[in-house]
C-alpha cells in the first residue's frame, strides 16, 4: 500500500507528477488546490471563502483544508491508498492529519518533496494554462496541446490562466508557501519519512526518480 504525500512550492509540478503516479499506480489523487476550484466553480460555502484567500495568494485556514481532506480521505474509492498533492502545507495541518490518518486508519507510507528554485517556478507559472472544461494543465513552454488549440484530454478549445498564476499573486503565493516549506520538510525528516526530488529535471526523469522511490515499497 502507498500512501503519499507531494511536497512542493507552487509550480513545482506536483499536478504533473500525480498524473503519472496515477497512471502507474492506481493511487487516489487528492489536490486540494483542485477541490478548492471546484467549490469556487460551484459557488459552494466553501468555494466562496476559499476564493477570498486564493485570488490573492494566502492560504485557506487550516481547519477548513483539513475538514475537506478529512471528507474526501474517509471515502470508499480509497482502497489502494492515496497522493495528498497540496495538503499539508503548514505544520499545523500536518499535526491534524495525523489524527485524520489514524482515525481512517490509512497511515503514510511515503513523503516526497519536488525542489525546484524560484526563478523556474515564477516562469512555469507565467507560462501555465487550463482547458476551462476539464482542468487539463499545459505550459507555453514545455507542454502545448498535441493539436493546436486542442485539449489532449478532452478536446475542448477553451483555455484560461489561473487567477493565482497572476504575476502579482505569484509574487505572494510563493512567500507565503517558502515561509513554511522548511518546517514542513523537518516535520517528515524526523519522522523518516521524507525524500528529496530534484524537480528542474524533465517530467519524465522526475517521474523514474519518484517511480524508484515508491517501487521500493510495494
Ligand atoms: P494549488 O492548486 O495546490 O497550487 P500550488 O500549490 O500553488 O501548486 P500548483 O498547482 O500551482 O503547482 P504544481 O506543483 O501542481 O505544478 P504543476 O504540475 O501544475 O493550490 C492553490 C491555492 O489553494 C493555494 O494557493 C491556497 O490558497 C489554496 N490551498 C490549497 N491547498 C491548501 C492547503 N493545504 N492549505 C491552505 N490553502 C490551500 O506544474 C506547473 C507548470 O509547470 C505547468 O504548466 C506544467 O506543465 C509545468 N511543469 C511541471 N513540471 C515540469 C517540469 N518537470 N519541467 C517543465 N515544466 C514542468
Ligand atoms: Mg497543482
Ligand atoms: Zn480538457
Amino acid at each position: 500500500m502507498i500512501n503519499l504525500i507531494l511536497l512542493g512550492l507552487p509550480g513545482a509540478g506536483k499536478g504533473t507528477a500525480s498524473e503519472r503516479i496515477v497512471d502507474k499506480y492506481h493511487l487516489t489523487h487528492i489536490s486540494t488546490g483542485d477541490m478548492f476550484r471546484e467549490a469556487m466553480a460551484n459557488k459552494t460555502k466553501v468555494g466562496l471563502e476559499a476564493k477570498s484567500y486564493i485570488d490573492k495568494g494566502n492560504l485557506v485556514p487550516d481547519k477548513v483544508t483539513a475538514k475537506l481532506v478529512e471528507e474526501r480521505l474517509g471515502q470508499p474509492d480509497i482502497k489502494n491508498g492515496y497522493i495528498l498533492d497540496g495538503f499539508p502545507r503548514t505544520t499545523v495541518q500536518a499535526e491534524l492529519l495525523e489524527g485524520i490518518t489514524k482515525r481512517l486508519n490509512k497511515p503514510l507510507t511515503n513523503v516526497i518533496s519536488l525542489e525546484v528554485n524560484e526563478k523556474t517556478l515564477i516562469k512555469r507559472l507565467s507560462a501555465r494554462f487550463m482547458c476551462k472544461n476539464c482542468g487539463a494543465t499545459y505550459n507555453k513552454i514545455s507542454k502545448m496541446p498535441k493539436v493546436k488549440n486542442t485539449c489532449d484530454r478532452c478536446g475542448g478549445h477553451e483555455f484560461y490562466q489561473r487567477e493565482d498564476d497572476k504575476p502579482e499573486v505569484v509574487k505572494n503565493r510563493l512567500k507565503v508557501n517558502e515561509k513554511m516549506n522548511t518546517p514542513l520538510k523537518d516535520f517528515y525528516q524526523k519522522k523518516g519519512l521524507l525524500t528529496v526530488i530534484n524537480g528542474e529535471q524533465t517530467p519524465e526523469k522526475v517521474f523514474e526518480d519518484i517511480d524508484t522511490v515508491l517501487s521500493n515499497n510495494q
